[in-house]
């Protein structure tokens, strides 16, 4: 039992922004504090702290409670571990003997905690003062380059290469073998025990608490028929997918940075921090998993994949992209040259090379899979349109439509291909994804929830075509309410502007219906102008063209000897003016129905159908071509 003058001290002292902090990254806002939820897999923050009251509110799980409630749920500890874990935190002395008595009474994931930590202690003890951890353990560590202070940092081990050191010093401090057994540190077999990690240097794993979790235990002679790492087996506290080695060293300077490298193991982890760079993980042991991406979410939007050169170390990055992405992250990829790791690259750069290599060589994975196609793809259409396959392939998988469009259009403009034709790619895919996505749920054939799109396909919101065209229309009724008498190349301007603009509908409604008026009076030969409307019009159209026809230029006669610039009348461009606002307003309008196509497109489940769209969206794309030449506008897309 802990007691309860100890429970008090560590309530007192805590900090509910400084608890939680260590498991999230929270932001600010105003007294409180946000953040997303580390419970769901919310995508707006709806995890609020408020320090005045000492409480946290999670709307998106519902939970909610203190500082201690959180570490309990976050960390999956019991009530007397959450207090163990914020006592050690904030240095308050707990008052009992922990070894003996009462490990019979603690749950089996406290004595498991317990046990790893006497390990990781015994193992560290070893490295630095054992005569055989000294000239073998750390001894190999030196020769790799790593110095006290990584050392440390990361509580590296040596297990001796004895059968069963480790396992009879721990019996004889009072740990069962049952308890040895279970937290992977001793094998069992028959009468015999013998220690898992003999002869081997040792990495503790840990968990976000900081807390010992698993062993990786790396060989140091070069016998062909052992494993170079032999790692602890899944346990009560270990789960190897939902860990990521070096989170706990490198979650500050993950916030800090706002990204992280991810890279394959140990020693890439440890070098790196050894070069300065800390935001640094690994998924050591396993191939990377979609938890340990939902981990790293927690803390960043940012990952950066940092992989060997040569093809297996491709290979790994090209599935990690895809699982990054996938996880909603934002992916980035550094190459390094073949036959480099990170771990022997960073010690042959040096810090402030590898940092600028690093900064240099970052590319976002549209690029990078470009360029790893580019060779061939270049001179080969049948390569070229297998690499276009590829990185829309990688496209596809991230759940967000907008960030997807985002990077069609950057393969478009790297590529130099349609945007049509990636699109139609990317829907078959899309819609193939969705297609499976309810087959599979079909299948679970009791759970009677409606179909909905597994698969988020909306169009990307595109307001500003619609004030784009809109002011163009008001522009058009300026003109015709000032000017319709005017000559237009022997005809009026208001003829002109008849026939250019013809039996168009305006999209804003009180400038459609004085259009709409324009087209049926001027026809009777009646002058229509400002007072036409005055007198007639509804109060919305009176206060648009008292609006429209308070004059807009003024010349301002005092520039005009001072800097010889003369403004000419607006009368005298009205002919210009009327010219480019139709050609300008047509412009919007072909945008606009590009934009609707292309949301017909990605909706449509229809193949055919999706060809019929992909020819409208040429013919648009070229009329838009040939406006923009007359008007000498440069296309941003
Ligand atoms: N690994 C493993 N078991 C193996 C080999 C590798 O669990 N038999 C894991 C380890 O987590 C290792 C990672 O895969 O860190 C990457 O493997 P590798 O590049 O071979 O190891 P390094 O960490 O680079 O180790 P070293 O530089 O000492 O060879
Ligand atoms: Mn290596």
């Amino acid at each position: 039992m802990i007691s309860p003058e100890t429970i008090d001290e560590v309530k007192n002292r805590l900090d509910i922004v400084d608890v939680i902090g260590d498991f999230i990254s929270l932001k600010r806002s105003g007294q409180n504090y946000k953040a997303l939820s580390p419970f769901t897999n919310e995508k707006t923050a709806s995890f609020f702290v408020v320090p005045t009251k000492g409480i946290f509110k999670d709307f998106s799980s519902g939970k909610g409670g203190d500082a201690i409630t959180f570490v309990m749920e976050h960390e999956a500890m019991s009530y007397t571990e959450a207090i163990r874990y914020l006592a050690k935190k904030y240095g308050v002395e707990i008052k009992e003997d922990v070894a003996r008595e009462e490990a019979v009474t603690q749950t089996e994931r406290e004595s498991l905690y317990i046990v790893m930590n006497f390990a990781r202690e015994h193992y560290r003890e070893l490295l630095i003062k054992h005569d055989e951890g000294k000239s073998i353990g750390l001894s190999y560590f030196r020769e790799r380059g790593f110095n006290d202070r990584t050392i440390e940092k990361f509580e590296l081990g040596y297990c001796l290469n004895e059968w069963d050191h480790l396992a009879k010093t721990a019996v004889r401090k009072g740990f069962s073998e049952e308890i040895l057994e279970k937290a992977g540190l001793i094998i069992r077999k028959e009468d015999r025990k013998y220690d898992r990690f003999r002869g081997r240097v040792v990495f503790p794993v840990h968990n976000l608490a900081g807390k010992v979790v698993a062993f990786g235990a790396r060989i140091l002679t070069k016998e062909k028929d052992q494993p170079k790492y032999i790692n602890s087996p899944e346990t009560e506290i270990y789960h190897k997918s939902s860990v990521l080695y070096g989170l706990f060293q490198a979650k500050n300077a993950i916030r800090k940075e706002e990204f992280c490298y991810l890279v394959e193991g140990y020693t890439d982890v440890l070098s790196l921090h050894q070069a300065d760079i800390e935001n640094v993980v690994a998924s050591s042991g396993t191939a990377l998993t979609e938890e340990q991406i939902k981990l790293m979410r927690r803390f960043t939007e940012n990952v950066t994949v940092l992989y060997d050169g040569d093809a297996a170390g491709i290979k790994a990055a090209l599935r990690g992209i895809d699982l990054v992405l996938k996880g909603g992250l934002n992916v980035r990829i550094v190459l390094l040259p073949d036959g480099e790791d990170p771990d022997s690259f960073s010690k042959k750069m040096g810090s402030t090379d590898l940092k600028k290599y690093l900064h240099d060589h970052t590319q976002d994975f549209v690029s990078f899979k470009i360029g790893l196609y580019s060779k061939e793809a270049s001179h080969d259409p049948i390569k070229k349109a297998e690499a276009i396959r590829e990185i829309v392939a990688s496209i596809a998988v991230i759940p967000d439509a907008i960030k997807r469009s985002v990077y069609i259009q950057e393969t478009t403009n790297l590529l130099k291909i349609p945007e049509g034709v990636l699109f139609t790619e990317l829907n078959k895919l899309l819609i193939r994804e969705r297609d499976k996505k309810i087959q599979d749920k079909a299948r679970n054939a009791d759970v009677k929830e409606p179909l909905e799109a597994a698969v988020d396909i909306s169009p990307v919101p595109k307001t500003d075509t619609l004030s784009l065209i809109q002011m163009q229309e008001r522009e058009a009724i300026r003109l015709l309410l000032n000017y319709s008498e005017s000559n237009y190349e022997e005809q009026r301007l208001i003829d002109f502007m008849l026939t250019e603009l013809d039996e168009m509908e305006f999209t804003d409604p009180v400038l459609n219906e004085i259009y709409q008026t324009f087209r049926k009076e001027a026809g009777k030969n009646k002058v229509i102008d400002t007072l036409y409307f005055m007198e007639h019009g509804s109060e919305a159209v009176k206060n648009i063209v008292a609006h429209l026809t308070t004059p807009r230029y003024e010349t301002s006669s005092h520039w005009g000897p001072k800097y010889h610039i003369y403004f000419p009348h607006e009368r005298e461009m009205v002919h210009d003016l009327a010219f480019t606002n139709v050609l300008r307003l047509k412009f919007r309008l072909i945008q606009k129905l590009m934009e609707d196509n292309m949301m017909q497109m990605k909706n449509t489940k229809n193949e055919v159908d999706l060809e019929k769209y992909f020819t409208i969206h040429e013919q648009l794309k070229n009329a838009e071509k040939d406006i923009a030449g007359i008007l000498g506008i440069v296309i941003s897309r």
